[in-house]
């Protein structure tokens, strides 16, 4: 289901320091899988092309989507301004999302997330948790936390932080010893650095890892070419180590990406 339509704002709130909860209202919530992005319009003529935001939850008996977002710049800016009951044009459901297939048989199921990485961990543990035991280990910078109440719903959440005030002091990937978790498989998104750690200890271990890389869009369907990234194997309609991370991802196997 891929389709541009209007989506009325329900409600549009400040959780943390530059951080919005929004809600929209949308038929497309019932077509949301976690890990899927939705393109969000906005009306800054120097911001043509739709901001990418993952589906932090699709709560399909309010026919809403929920997007967590951080504000960093102009389009960002115009969304958090948003107020309950006005309207923004939305681009959706877009991307590949986690395959939940690949938990089947696992016993120890790690979500990994940091920063803006955390809102899409939120659907994914709800959808895991119907059947399977799940996990997450959570990076933030600092006590300045968000979301944290949501993923406890439906995962045991273990914490690191940059400064030590929550949690383990350190990364994510470090907290797994920590915390003597042992992954059969994990789930991730967050910055670049979390994900190559994680890519890096996925190969030491050998276990499998799906990584959702977040990295800058333009058109967001597939025609610009603007968000390819390396890939170890062949493209088969362009015979190019090539991806396209808006279609073809975000969602990629850890060991499938040259990150
Ligand atoms: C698949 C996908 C899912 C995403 N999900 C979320 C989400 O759930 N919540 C969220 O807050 N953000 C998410 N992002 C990032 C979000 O799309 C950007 O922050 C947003 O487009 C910035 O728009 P802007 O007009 O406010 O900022 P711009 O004016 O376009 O940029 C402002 C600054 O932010 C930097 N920036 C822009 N886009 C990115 C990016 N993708 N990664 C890192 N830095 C960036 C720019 O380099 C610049 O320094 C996602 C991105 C992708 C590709
Ligand atoms: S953003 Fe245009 S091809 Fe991916």
């Amino acid at each position: 289901m891929k389709q541009k339509c209007k989506a009325k704002v329900k409600d549009n709130i400040k959780i943390a320091d530059g951080i919005y909860d929004i809600r929209l209202e949308t038929d497309l919530a019932a077509y949301a899988n976690p890990g899927q992005f939705v393109g969000v319009y906005t009306s800054d003529a120097s911001a043509l092309l739709p901001r990418p935001i993952s589906i932090c939850e699709a709560e399909v008996d309010r026919n809403c989507l929920r997007l967590v977002y951080r504000v960093v710049g102009k389009g960002t800016d115009w969304l958090s301004k948003k107020e309950s009951g006005e309207e923004v044009d939305i681009l959706g459901i877009l991307g590949n999302g986690y395959d939940l297939s690949t938990a089947d048989e696992k016993k120890e199921i790690i979500l990994m997330a940091g920063g803006i990485g955390v809102p899409p961990m939120v659907e994914l543990a709800k959808k895991l948790s119907v059947d399977h035991k799940v996990s997450a280990v959570i990076g933030y910078r600092n006590s300045e936390t968000f979301l944290l109440d949501d993923l406890k719903k439906y995962a045991d959440v273990y914490i690191a932080t940059d400064d030590g005030s929550v949690g383990f002091k350190g990364n994510a990937v470090d907290a797994l010893g920590e915390y003597k978790l042992n992954p059969d498989i994990i789930y991730a998104c967050g910055p670049m650095p979390m994900l190559r750690a994680i890519k890096r200890y996925a190969e030491e271990h050998d276990i499998e890892a799906y990584i959702s890389l977040e990295e800058r869009m333009a058109c967001g369907v597939g025609a610009c070419l603007g968000c390819v990234c390396k890939t170890v194997h062949k493209d088969h309609h362009s015979h190019v180590n090539n991806a396209r991370i808006c279609t073809d991802g975000p969602v990629f196997e850890a060991g499938e990406v040259d990150i």
